[in-house]
């Protein structure tokens, strides 16, 4: 393992560049079309030599699939599609061995509808774990207890069950209820499964809407319009106190287990309340940026809040891309966009979560949707990573997803001695935030210069100031920055003194010096 920090230096989380694998779409060693443990314990290195710090995989643990994983029968087996508790085991130390961290996917607020628990609490009214999940009586003309909509396939989120004459609540498909969290024994069964993993030496998890745990009893009241979205609008107050009891457990181990929840909240100053009085979650999700569209003003005003949201002592993340949205090179429209992103995404105060793909410039595979096996139609940012160059790209025959296009060109292999590729880049970027003390941890103070295409920001810390500036316009921009060109987005742009002016689509970062530098009276 890299060095434990002491009690007074920044927690290693802070400084860390987490990759994210959607296992079944990553890599697969017994040619079975879906990727696997094993499949991702070969690729260590590609992921090693990239030079992230932490890994988190999408679930695997036993689970139907009917949200491919999301949907949980067994919070502490691996489902045999992914490999066995063996091949988890060979994977961390794997992981462990190259300096890195392994993060799992845990999914507190809903289960499979096939898990033992489900399974007990429907048998019965009075089965004692009938309260482990929400049940309602019917509305008295006999429809759903609330009007809330589900987050997948847009259903009311309750389910009749016709052998107990009630209702069961999910956020999510019918075949993953929520678990009821209000009750005490819930709550404990969930802690052992986190002290399960993490006694077998996982470094921590990612949690699955985590803020919707705290739904309480008293389910909140949702307006007509809310209740469309139940999703992003339960911003429930009993959140809190499970999230305190979650990080006590964490902190009674001693090898610094993290927590990055998904907080599906998208207003301003919602999500930094669950980190509490960083007693709470350790990092949140902001999904601000995801959810704009990849222009200057509003990216400018996404950066803007997250940092006035987000200042000392909180520390925020920043995510272009995961497993439910379009990746950053569809996001965005083209590659030397997606390239500028990159450097935006490494330059930023927070802990970026890169989505695996991305530093291979994919963008989503082009699936029709009467070929979607997703029941949200997520399928084009889940296709699989092409590795090799040829037919089959280092899969079985018969891949559970079509590539993404220019399968030939972008895998893996054909990127990694090319020093114009996206991967050279993406190496290039994170091998000088690793070396940056003021990319990693230093402040971040927007610059208002460049015109309305340019976002452009100054990080600093102790002696070290570095400036980035990303031009969003189809236009080359003056800038009034001096110094050495540290890095540009644009493979061929020598580096050395900058010369004033940002292409169209670049993104630059540069190490202000000499005697007109224009900021120096700034410092
Ligand atoms: C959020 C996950 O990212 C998504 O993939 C999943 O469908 C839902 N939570 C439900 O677990």
């Amino acid at each position: 393992m890299t060095d434990r920090p002491g009690q007074h230096e920044r927690p290693w989380w802070r400084d860390a560049v987490i990759y994210q694998i959607y296992p079944r779409s990553f890599a697969d060693s017994d040619g079975d079309g879906v990727g696997d443990l094993r499949g991702i314990t070969d690729r260590l290195d590609h992921i090693a030599s990239l030079g992230v710090d932490a890994i988190w995989l999408s679930p695997i643990f036993a689970s139907p699939m009917a949200d491919f994983g999301y949907d949980v029968s067994d919070y502490c087996s691996v489902d045999p599609v992914f490999g066995s508790e063996a091949d988890l085991d060979e994977l961390i130390a794997g992981v462990h061995e190259r300096g890195m961290r392994l993060l799992l996917d845990w999914v507190p607020n809903h289960t499979s509808d096939q898990h033992p628990w489900f399974e007990a609490s429907r048998r019965s009214r009075t089965d004692p774990k009938r309260d482990w999940y929400v049940w309602r009586d019917p509305a008295p003309d006999g429809g759903p207890p609330t009007g809330w909509t589900a987050a997948i396939r847009r259903v009311p989120a309750w389910t009749f069950d016709e052998q107990t004459g009630q209702y069961y609540l999910h956020l999510f498909l019918p075949e993953q209820p929520d678990l009821n969290w209000a009750n005490p024994e819930v709550e404990a069964a969930m802690h052992d499964t986190l002290r399960y993993w993490l006694d077998r030496g996982v470094d921590g998890f990612r949690a699955d809407v985590v803020h919707l745990i705290g739904k309480g009893t008293d389910l909140p009241d949702l307006d007509e319009r809310q209740a469309r979205h139940p999703l992003i609008e339960i911003d429930p107050p009993y959140a809190h106190e499970l999230l305190r009891r979650i990080r006590a457990l964490l902190e009674g181990y001693d090898h610094q287990p993290m927590m990055v929840g998904e907080v599906y909240l998208l207003g301003d100053g919602q999500t930094v309340t669950y980190l509490g009085n960083d007693d709470e979650l350790h990092l949140t999700f902001d999904f601000r940026a995801l959810h704009s569209p990849w222009e200057a003003a509003a990216i400018r005003s996404v950066i803007e809040r997250s940092q006035r949201e987000f200042a000392a002592p909180h520390w925020p993340t920043w995510v272009l891309s995961n497993h439910d949205k379009p990746r950053t090179r569809s996001l965005c429209g083209s590659t030397d966009r997606a390239r500028a992103a990159a450097v935006m995404s490494l330059t930023m105060r927070a802990t970026p979560f890169l989505y695996a793909g991305d530093e291979l410039g994919l963008a989503d595979a082009d699936i029709a949707p009467e070929n979607w096996i997703d029941p949200a139609g997520r399928d084009g940012c889940r296709a699989p990573i092409p590795w090799t160059p040829e037919d089959g790209h280092g899969w079985g025959p018969d891949p559970w997803l079509p590539f993404p296009p220019d399968a030939d060109v972008l895998a893996a292999s054909e990127q990694v001695d090319d020093p114009a590729s996206m991967l050279a880049l993406y190496r290039r970027l994170l091998q000088m935030r690793r070396a940056s003390p003021a990319l990693r941890a230093g402040d971040l103070e927007l610059l208002d210069i460049g015109g309305a295409d340019v976002v452009a920001y100054r990080r600093s810390h102790a002696d070290e100031v570095l400036e980035v500036a990303v031009n969003f316009g189809d236009a080359p921009v003056e800038l009034p920055l001096n110094g050495d060109l540290v890095v540009s987005s644009v493979h061929d742009r020598s580096p050395g003194a900058f010369d004033g002016i940002i292409g169209a689509h670049e993104a630059i970062v540069v190490r202000p010096g000499g005697e007109s530098a224009p900021h120096e009276s700034h410092r």
